[in-house]
């Protein structure tokens, strides 16, 4: 596990490569068996392999996002604010386990912000994702992962340089 976790990193570059339906499979069972707050799971997944709806995606915050125009599948992650106060960790629990199952398959992956975030042209990234994905109007979309075979090196994490200076024992 630790190991998975050290060489975890943010993927902006894909192969053209398709991901096999099997591996997409897997990566969503692993996001359904997430924890959530009393067992309610107030989220909803959004599947996109087209590659027009993804090249719509990939607009929705500039440079930020735009590397999803490459992304063999992006995974839209949103809740619904009244079956859970606390969606959003729900939802970030979801986002999580799919970037880590995600890498296990070999795939990299990276979370594109979308919640309380703003289009280039200053409207709520979420209310423009709700349009090109017919998103009812009652849930908030928490983030999307673009997802694909990496076509980029990155370095691991290295375990003597992490910020143990957080971690504090007993008391702050
Ligand atoms: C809540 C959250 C929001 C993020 N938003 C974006 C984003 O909008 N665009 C992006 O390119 N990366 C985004 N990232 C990826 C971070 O930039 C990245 O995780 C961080 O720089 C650490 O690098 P690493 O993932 O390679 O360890 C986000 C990550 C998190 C956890």
């Amino acid at each position: 596990m630790l190991e998975l976790l050290r060489t975890r990193r943010s993927i902006r570059r894909f192969m053209e490569r398709e991901v096999e339906e099997e591996k997409i499979q897997e990566l969503l069972q692993g996001a359904l068996m997430a924890p959530s707050s009393k067992n309610r799971r107030p989220w909803e997944l959004i599947v996109v392999k087209d590659k027009e709806i993804l090249n719509q995606l990939s607009q929705c915050r500039g440079r930020a996002s735009g590397f999803m125009a490459g992304a063999a599948l992006g995974v839209v992650v949103l809740g619904n604010p009244e079956a859970s106060d606390v969606w959003v960790e729900d939802c970030s629990i979801v986002a999580t386990i799919l970037q880590l199952q995600a890498h296990f398959l070999g795939l990299g992956s990276c979370w594109i912000q979308v919640r309380k975030r703003e289009t280039p042209e200053g409207g709520k990234v979420g209310d423009y994702l709700k349009e090109v994905l017919s998103i009812p109007q009652k849930y908030d979309v928490e983030c999307m992962i673009a997802l694909g075979y990496p076509a980029q090196e990155a370095k691991p994490h290295d375990k003597d340089q992490l910020s143990y200076d957080k971690i504090h024992y007993n008391n702050f």
